[in-house]
């Protein structure tokens, strides 16, 4: 296990950010899900030794995360949500200097941050001042960053935030060519669905400081419950409150379709039997494979 906290508290004054954490992960690409204010930079800022845990302990390669962190910062990448750039400095100069900090001798920095640069698409920019980076460019330079001293680890804040469709797909190309080709196990937060789902294999969804639910995502996306769409014809109502009675949840999609999450225990022959009892007629009805999106949606209790 190369992460395993317990029972981990965290207050910004009266502010409860993180409310007993337990986690205890495999090896491979984590998608920490979470809305905004959900606790999931605090925590990474816990994992990485920045913040100390106000109640709780725990482990990041095996380093205790409140006396080891020099050995953290040696073996684990970050990549935070906010910019770190620095004014006046260059690219080159930046990246060199941020291997330094995780331990590296200044000629292996050096030779480090121009490989990096050249492997996240930056190496014509590379000694340009950084104010003068667009957004796509910081993005690029703190996941090169994050990346320079050859850790094992990289938690990764929010690494597509603020990017267009393009730019968002290329970072999390080169965030899975890192997770797969380079052999780093990485940790990506993120509020949006679609980025974990193409990202990761094992999903931690958080809010309110608190671990919702937590699994592999294959398994997490089936096992939860079924997911049919239907159209109907007739009277909704008393259909729908019968459905419910037998703990189905139902939706609105659009476009006349509705969504109805099954229990994974029940027979989908029931929502039939039920209709015929109802005088609904049920015009269309398919299986529909659960994306993040309703698992989430589900488990932090938001389905509109
Ligand atoms: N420096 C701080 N001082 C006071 N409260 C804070 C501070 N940082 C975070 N919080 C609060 O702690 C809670 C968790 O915040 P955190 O930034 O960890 O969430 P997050 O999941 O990273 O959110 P986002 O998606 O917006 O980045 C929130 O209620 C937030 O307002
Ligand atoms: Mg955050």
């Amino acid at each position: 296990m190369s992460i395993e906290v317990k029972d981990i508290h965290f207050s910004y004054g009266k502010i409860k950010a993180l409310d007993g954490i337990n986690l205890n992960l495999p090896k491979g690409a984590i998608g920490l899900l979470g809305p905004n204010g959900a606790g999931k930079s605090t925590l990474i800022r816990i994992l990485l030794g920045f913040l100390s845990p106000h109640k709780g302990e725990g482990r990041i390669l095996g380093y205790d995360i409140k006396t080891q962190q020099h050995m953290i910062r040696r073996y684990v990448g970050y990549m935070p949500e906010d910019d770190c750039a620095i004014p006046g400095m260059d690219a080159v100069s930046f990246t060199c200097y941020l291997g330094e900090l995780s331990g590296m001798p200044h000629q292996e920095a050096m030779k480090r941050a121009h490989e990096v640069l050249f492997y996240v698409g930056l190496e014509e920019s590379r000694y340009r001042m950084l104010e003068t980076y667009s957004r796509g460019m910081r993005q690029r330079l703190k996941l090169a960053q994050a990346i320079v001293h050859d850790p094992k680890l990289i938690f990764l804040d929010e690494p597509s935030s603020g990017l267009d469709p393009h730019g968002r797909k290329e970072i999390l190309e080169l965030i899975m060519d890192i997770s797969s080709k380079k052999d780093i196990q990485v940790l990506i937060s993120s509020h949006i669905l679609s980025d974990i789902e193409a990202t990761c294999s094992h999903v931690v969804i958080l809010n309110k400081g608190r671990i919702v639910t937590e699994g592999e995502m294959n398994v997490l996306k089936q096992i939860r419950y079924n997911l049919f769409e239907m159209k109907i014809k007739g009277e909704s109502a008393e259909y729908f409150r019968k459905l419910q009675e037998i703990n189905c949840k139902i939706d609105y999609l659009d476009d006349g379709i509705w969504k109805v999450y099954m229990p994974p225990e029940m027979n989908s022959q029931v929502i039939f039997k039920l209709a015929v009892e109802e005088r609904v007629q049920i015009r269309y009805f398919v299986k529909s494979q659960t994306s993040l999106e309703d698992l989430f949606a589900k488990a932090v209790g938001i389905e509109g």
